[in-house]
């Protein structure tokens, strides 16, 4: 059995930057390719072994709940049309794990998002997984970093080098000193500027946290954007006790960001047995031509 049976996906934000999209349904629900992108990080969980996963809905997530629910009428409706396949898919979504919800009454940020789960977490270590970072690789980045877990037992945040100009999008921390890929953290800064961030090495939204973090949450002043930040309390946690940053294998689509999410449609397109050829063959259709429209406007110069 898993040391760690748990997680937390916290999918209550506003989904602003996906405005209009997103004014009536959850950003999580959003589609990669044909699968809604918070069932990508619920598979990533499960297939890691986690037993019980917490989903911190806020308004307008009915859908989420529906979607990992049964849906007698439509599994009838395929029985009858005789769309085995189908019906296959929509089952198994619903048997996928316990999935429990609560609800973040206010949106005061990711740190009193984590937080709403300290009474479903208790007193055992705890995966989160962000749904705007969708990873791809065998083993996943959860297991990677579970994998970890058990030489050192102690938290994990998952981290990537990003360009230096990107650093104010994410926690960046400060290591005590990189050899290999696990690294001690000396301190974390939420969301710092370019000039004041102490290496490029961000957090990706992959954490294995102990119960020791709620208390620090509870501490915590709002910071970054007037939220309270969970990488404010994982910094009071590195003051205290070993927390570590792990350098995962994979690669990472950022679909909180419009161009992260259309990259990840045409890269998981390409991937899909189903679509691959006439894809294929579409995008380098419109590549020849946008090519050629470049070529005319050079010989026009
Ligand atoms: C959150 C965290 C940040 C982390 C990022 C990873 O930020 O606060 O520390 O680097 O996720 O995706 P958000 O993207 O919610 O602003």
């Amino acid at each position: 059995m898993a040391t760690i049976q748990k997680a937390i996906i916290p999918a209550a934000g506003w989904g602003t930057r996906f405005l209009p999209a997103t004014k009536a349904q959850p950003k999580e629900m959003l589609p990669i390719v044909d699968k809604p992108a918070i069932q990508f990080i619920v598979e990533e969980a499960v297939n890691a072994g986690v037993e019980d996963i917490l989903i911190i809905t806020g308004k307008n997530k009915r859908a989420i709940e529906d979607h990992f629910d049964r849906s007698l009428e439509l599994e009838d409706l395929l029985r009858e049309k005789d769309k085995g396949e189908l019906l296959a898919l929509v089952e198994r979504i619903a048997d996928l794990a316990d999935i429990h919800y609560i609800r973040q009454k206010e949106q005061l940020g990711l740190g009193h998002a984590v937080y709403c789960a300290r009474k479903f977490i208790g007193q055992e270590p705890f995966a989160v997984l962000l749904g705007d970072d969708i990873i791809v690789n065998t083993p996943s980045c959860l297991e990677q970093m579970l994998a970890v877990y058990e030489e050192v037992k102690a938290p994990i945040v998952a981290v990537q080098e990003v360009p230096r100009e990107e650093v104010n999008r994410y926690g960046v921390i400060a290591p005590l000193e990189i050899d290999g890929p696990l690294i001690q953290v000396k301190d974390l800064v939420e969301k710092p500027q370019p000039a004041e961030a102490p290496s490029n090495l961000a957090v990706i939204g992959r954490y294995l946290l102990v119960p020791e973090i709620f208390p620090l949450l509870e501490m915590v002043q709002p910071g970054a954007g007037g939220e309270i930040q969970l990488t404010d309390a994982l910094r009071l946690l590195a003051s205290q006790d070993l927390v570590y940053a792990y350098r995962f294998q994979g690669k990472r689509y950022d679909i909180g960001d419009k161009l992260g999410f259309l990259q990840a449609t045409v890269e998981f397109a390409l991937a899909r047995p189903d679509l691959a050829g006439p894809f294929r063959e579409y995008l380098a259709g419109i590549i020849s031509s946008a090519l050629g429209n470049l070529q005319i406007a050079a010989t026009k110069e």
